[in-house]
């Protein structure tokens, strides 16, 4: 815990640090190497002091930005920004340096430098705000060569791109548990781009990675699945080996493909509990596959029942698994919407995943899905967009260094 990077004053006092212990054990591992921050253990008593109200907060700093191993949070907002034409190498490093200090102060629940509402700024948010380039700030002009392995997700039969969801030069993955606070941090960075970028689309979802008990849990789609059991975990060599760029100017940064995927509930809603739960090949209940007792348990592709497939041929978990895809993996974060549309309410995934090689690791797993995949008659993929995320930073240092200094 003492090496969480999770610095925390508890002003629940004993009682509430322990229980944010305890949903932090994953935040404590998620967040190994971000700098470690001791963490203060305040008596109950001390409340009443205001100083004890500083709140935990995500270190910023580290090898590689902290929210993406940070634990789903609550709420989060990605937002793809597009360059002004005479953004060059040098005025990208001057918004880098902005982005640094704003990411510096909000994170730590302080307003940012110039902040018109700084009320807003606070700490005890979970506040994770993630840097990323698209393919228009690479180039000799920019960014320089993006690292290997990045691209564009090519087009798949099933998806309904729409330009409003698609592309961006950059990204910011603004994440945290609550929505006030992570939109005042958009608003803030959006703001201080202005001379630079130009806002190209925002998307919002939810998540609810807490159990009844305050416990963490994986958290559930709008199907209702649980939705991330089979996810490496963070702080282990697995996680390490797929998400993080280990060589080069790139060294501790990952990239990240963001889908906007629509789900159709109603007629999901049509099916029975078995056809649903047949449909991915795990329980609806616990998220246990169907050839497994508990959550965490692998499916078995080769289980069969009589003649039958356990796991069916077309079943989501069986598409997207490491053993149908010569042993590539992914790091998935969801965040579910729900949106007022002209044709109507419309439900889906802001589907995030992370990996260290996007050619070689979310691609051919995305064009395994789109070859068979018997969710594809419930979801659609509507918006798309590829970014290399940022290596991450240490104090007096700033995002973007390796490439741009
Ligand atoms: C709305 C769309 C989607 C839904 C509702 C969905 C749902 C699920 C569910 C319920 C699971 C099983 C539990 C788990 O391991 O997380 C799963 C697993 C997985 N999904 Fe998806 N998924 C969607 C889109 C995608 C996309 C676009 C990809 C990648 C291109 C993907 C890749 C994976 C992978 C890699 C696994 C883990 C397989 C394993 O190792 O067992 N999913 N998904």
């Amino acid at each position: 815990m003492s090496t969480s990077g999770v610095g925390r004053r508890g002003f629940l006092g004993y009682v509430g640090t322990a229980v944010a212990g305890a949903a932090a054990g994953v935040g404590g591992a998620t967040l190994a190497g971000s700098s470690g921050r001791a963490e203060e253990q305040v008596p109950a008593g001390d409340a009443a002091d205001s100083s004890a109200w500083a709140g935990r907060t995500i270190a910023p700093h580290g090898p590689h930005q902290p929210g993406v191993a940070a634990p789903a949070a609550h709420v989060t907002e990605v937002v793809a920004l597009d360059l002004l034409a005479g953004t060059d190498r040098d005025a990208l490093g001057r918004l880098m340096r902005v982005w640094t200090g704003d990411v510096e102060s909000l994170t730590q629940g302080r307003p940012a430098p110039g902040d018109t509402a700084p009320w807003l700024a606070t700490a005890n948010a979970d506040l994770t705000i993630t840097v990323g380039a698209g393919p228009g700030a690479f180039g000799p002009r920019r960014l320089g060569a993006p690292p290997a392995g990045f691209g564009e997700v090519p087009p798949m039969r099933h998806d309904r791109l729409q330009e409003r969801w698609t592309g961006g030069d950059l990204v910011l993955f603004v994440a945290g548990r609550d929505a006030t606070t992570v939109a005042h941090a958009v608003r803030r960075l959006v703001a201080d781009a202005a001379p630079f970028a130009t806002l190209r689309w925002r998307q919002q979802g939810s998540w609810n990675g807490t159990g009844p008990q305050g416990q963490p849990v994986t958290g559930r789609n709008l199907f209702g699945q649980v939705d991330g059991s089979a996810n490496p975990q963070p702080g282990t060599a697995l996680f390490d080996e797929t998400v993080w760029i280990r060589e080069g100017a790139w060294a501790g940064g990952t990239t990240l493909v963001v889908r906007r995927i629509r789900m159709d509930l109603d007629t999901w809603d049509e099916l029975t509990r078995e056809e649903q739960e047949r449909s991915v090949g795990r329980r609806l209940d616990d998220g246990a596959p169907l050839t497994g007792s508990k959550e965490t348990d692998d499916i078995d592709l080769r289980a069969r029942s009589g003649e039958r497939l356990v796991i069916a041929r077309d079943a989501h978990a069986r598409r997207s698994h490491p053993g149908l895809n010569g042993g590539r993996r992914i790091f998935r974060k969801g965040a579910n919407y729900v949106l007022d549309t002209e044709r109507g309410v419309e439900s889906g995934l802001v589907f995030s995943s992370f990996q260290a090689d996007l050619l070689d690791q979310f691609v051919p797993i995305q064009q395994t899905l789109d070859e068979l995949d018997s969710l594809n008659e419930w979801t659609t993929a509507i918006g798309s967009a590829s970014f290399a995320v940022l290596p991450g930073f240490e104090p007096g240092g700033w995002l973007g260094q390796s490439l741009l200094a």
